[in-house]
């Protein structure tokens, strides 16, 4: 088989890998390795290696005995995340599990806590060209119970429930700090909204790969970092995005053992 045609993977280069962690960031892709590389008793970096990068698009192999588990960034936001799941899929790849980074909307949610998404509100705009809007997105129960399996273990606060995946940082989280400031009619005050209906959080992709996993027969999760609660701040401090960050990975990894278990 021909490489898929933005991944720039062939089948033979991800040795039969069926589960693949996705973070937005491409920076991330060597970090998450790492910690799968040690939490699956390998040495560090010797059974990682890059595969491809191209666009938003690097993925790196990890493999440990006879487990193989692959990286790949997805970028920023439902379209290229769709991109990366359709691609991995056409390679053989079937359980999904999300790892990134969010802001909350819950009080009692802290940063450096992880959220557990089960569901996904349907606020991108991919989502709706695999099914239609009365299509639910929701989690893998499989898959989000090693997660919350994995919190537990790494002991690590979690929060487990109903995200809101938006198709925009700014107006569609409802962001003031923006270039204009200003918050169309349709999203000013959904915030509050969201709080009082148990949605715990923001983020930009679950949605995207709940939905697909669903329609397609997939199976996907997602576990975020949580950087910021919203009604605390707007602004992200480094050291929270470090802890939000190491902590989602540290789940991820250990949900990745247990399934693989
Ligand atoms: N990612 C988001 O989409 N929103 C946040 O507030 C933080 C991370």
């Amino acid at each position: 088989m021909k490489a898929v045609y933005h991944l720039k993977l062939s089948k033979s280069d991800i040795k039969g890998a069926k589960v693949a962690l996705l973070p937005g960031d491409p920076g991330r892709v060597p970090k998450i390795a790492e910690a799968l590389c040690t939490g699956l008793g390998g040495a560090k970096k010797a059974n990682a290696q890059e595969l491809a990068y191209k666009r938003e698009f690097c993925t790196w192999l990890v493999k440990s005995g006879a487990a193989r588990v692959l990286v790949t960034s997805t970028g920023i936001g439902g379209p290229s995340t769709s991109i990366a799941v359709e691609e991995l899929a056409m390679l053989g790849v079937r359980t999904f599990i999300r790892v990134g980074t969010t802001g909350a909307i819950q009080r009692r949610i802290r940063p450096g806590d992880v959220v557990i998404s089960t569901a996904a509100v349907r606020l991108d705009g991919a989502s709706s060209q695999y099914a239609p809007i009365e299509y639910p997105a929701v989690a893998d129960l499989d898959v989000t119970n090693a997660l919350i399996a994995g919190a537990k273990a790494e002991k690590i606060r979690y929060h487990a429930g109903i995200t809101c995946s938006t198709d925009t940082f700014y107006p569609g989280q409802e962001r003031k700090d923006s270039f204009r400031g200003y918050v169309p009619r349709r999203f000013q005050g959904i915030t509050k909204e969201w709080e009082k209906l148990n949605v715990l959080n923001y983020e930009m992709e679950a949605a995207t790969l709940f939905t697909m996993c669903g329609a397609l027969g997939l199976k996907g999760g997602c576990v975020t970092g949580v950087v910021l609660e919203r009604h605390t701040t707007e602004k992200v401090m480094h050291d929270d995005l470090r802890r939000a960050e190491t902590h989602a990975i540290k789940v991820a990894a250990s949900a990745v053992r247990i399934l693989l278990s």
